[in-house]
């Protein structure tokens, strides 16, 4: 029996952290969604970290928590995750989550994950292509870097709004939504920035996985008028050099795919392509052709 639930306390919320860990920890050295970055979604997307309670999914067995499911109804994309030789068909899976979405639906999946992309396929999904690059830097090879001049420090509350301005706009609502980040029991993160002249320049947040010993860079920005002066590389190695000295072993990161600034400076500091993120696609009105097996996964439920 397969079920795939609304989340309904944080136990769940945490269930999903898990499903996500023991990926990683599997294979820390390919790029993973990774914890952080459920925490990522939940705190700084949409309207509050309440939000996961709409768009997040459990998927159970009598096993328990065997994977997870993010759907954003309104955009008609969903994503999901199941830990291997769970017994779970995957056809059962997306005939449910596609039950609850309507129109064009998209969904997205990681070009190692095989399984998936095949039991799309045979659900009648069509490839639309790559839409993120994914990279892991494994600590191991990196190097204390030469910053030179660069002043770099650690997030502090009075960086929020400016921290916010550079990376998503001047809009109250990020602010508040970096801010509640910050104060939430989910906020480990080497979270730094970079001034010139005394004034905030760049940022990059490293949330951090102790249990894995694993980090997720996200939100790296440096404003306009700084860009090219090696001020992001300077604070990524510096990011890097800390996480190595605490122990950590792999950090991933994704980019658009066609972001060619971005990937080349995750090169730079020592971070190699791993994964791709595909997107598939189905129109709800053609009608999901759904496997009789996987169905009757759903109807048992
Ligand atoms: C991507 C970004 C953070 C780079 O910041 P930056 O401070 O200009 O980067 P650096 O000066 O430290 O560049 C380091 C290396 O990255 C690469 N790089 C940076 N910008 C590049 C560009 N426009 N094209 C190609 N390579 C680039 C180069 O290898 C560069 O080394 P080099 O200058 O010696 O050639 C900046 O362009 C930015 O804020 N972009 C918008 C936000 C964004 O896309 N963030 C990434 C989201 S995942």
């Amino acid at each position: 029996m397969t079920r795939v639930l609304r989340l309904t306390d944080e136990r769940d919320f945490l269930a999903m952290l898990d499903v996500e860990r023991e990926l990683v920890r599997r294979a820390p050295q390919r790029w993973h969604y990774h914890p952080c970055g459920l925490v990522y979604n939940r705190y700084l997307f949409g309207d509050g970290a309440d939000d996961v309670f709409e768009y997040g999914r459990v998927i159970e067995t009598r096993q328990g928590v065997v994977g997870y499911a993010q759907l954003e109804a309104d955009d008609g994309l969903f994503m999901f995750r199941v830990l291997p030789h769970s017994g779970v068909r995957l056809g059962g899976v997306i005939a449910r989550i596609t039950r609850e979405l309507s129109g064009k639906i998209v969904a997205e999946v990681t070009e190692s994950d095989t399984r998936q992309s095949a039991a799309l396929r045979r659900q009648g999904f069509r490839e639309l292509g790559t839409s993120r690059i994914c990279l892991v830097c494994n600590l191991a090879g990196h190097v204390d870097r030469d910053i030179g001049e660069t002043d770099i420090r650690a997030v502090t509350d009075d960086d929020a709004e400016r921290v916010a301005a550079i990376g998503v706009g001047t809009d109250a609502r990020n602010t508040a939504l970096y801010r509640a980040f910050m104060r939430s029991p989910y906020y480990n993160a080497v979270d730094l920035v970079a001034r010139v002249d005394g004034d905030v320049a760049a940022h990059v947040m490293f949330l951090t996985d102790d249990e894995t010993r694993t980090a997720l860079l996200e939100f790296v920005v440096c404003e306009e008028r700084y860009r090219r002066r090696g001020v992001t590389k300077a604070l990524i190695s510096q990011g890097l050099s800390q996480l190595k000295q605490r122990g950590f072993e792999y950090v991933c990161v994704s980019t658009g795919f066609s972001n060619a600034a971005a990937i080349g400076l995750y090169k730079s500091v020592g971070f190699a392509q791993s994964d791709r993120v595909i997107q598939y696609s189905i129109q709800k009105s053609s009608g999901v052709t759904i496997h009789e097996n996987d169905v009757s996964v759903v109807r048992r439920a």
